[in-house]
């Protein structure tokens, strides 16, 4: 059986509920992005999920340089934010910058899946409670032009919304199971 290893960069913590749920099935180690270096050597393959931060995925820069000992794996990339990937307008945006925070090296070698995330904003850090109320302004401001994601950043404004569907980790899962060669559990 080839081993796996989980690893996950997470502020709030939804990309982390994705990433264990995985590894629980799978009988797989999880490991958060700043700890993931050591571990990578003993693993066949490895999933990879940050979460979404304005159109950046976080842990890209620990991605990039563990992408040496990455090459060659299979690889098995995840984002997770707001963003809805059933929605066809965003889409072609969630695909652009999973591949930009993919380095070059791995592309070859990765699937890419986009999961729904969750946000409280009671509990954003100062900065990122900074960083939402610029992008609602600059929305408000486009008038006439917002788009339907547009639209829905204004509507969840302020509130607390939790999109995390742990069955949307199926598909990724089985994906895994076929690249690991395993029978594991069921996602639930
Ligand atoms: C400052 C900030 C910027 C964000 N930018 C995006 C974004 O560009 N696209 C998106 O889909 N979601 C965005 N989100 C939503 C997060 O991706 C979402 O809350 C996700 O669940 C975070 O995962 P985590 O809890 O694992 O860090 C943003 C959230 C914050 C606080």
């Amino acid at each position: 059986m080839k081993h796996i290893l989980v690893v996950y960069a997470s502020h709030y913590g939804a990309t982390r509920r994705y990433a264990a749920c995985i590894a629980k099935a799978l009988h797989a180690r999880l490991a958060e992005a700043r700890d993931a270096a050591p571990l990578l050597a003993g693993a066949d393959v490895v999933v990879w999920g940050g979460g979404l931060y304005a159109g950046g995925v976080n842990g890209a820069k620990l991605l990039a340089k563990n992408a040496e000992k990455l090459r060659g794996k299979r690889l098995i990339f995840f984002t997770c934010g707001l963003a809805d990937p059933e929605e066809p307008a965003d889409l072609p945006a969630l695909q652009q910058t999973a591949q930009r925070a993919l380095p070059a090296a791995l592309r070859e070698n990765a699937a890419v899946f986009h999961l729904r995330g969750a946000m409280d904003y009671a509990a954003l850090s100062p900065l990122h409670r900074l960083m939402m109320g610029m992008m609602k302004r600059m929305i408000e401001r486009k008038g006439d032009a917002q788009t339907g994601e547009d639209r829905q950043f204004l509507d969840t404004y302020g509130k607390k919304v939790d999109f995390v569907d742990l069955s949307a980790a199926g598909p990724l899962a089985a994906l895994l199971r076929a690249a690991a060669g395993d029978a594991a559990g069921e996602i639930r």
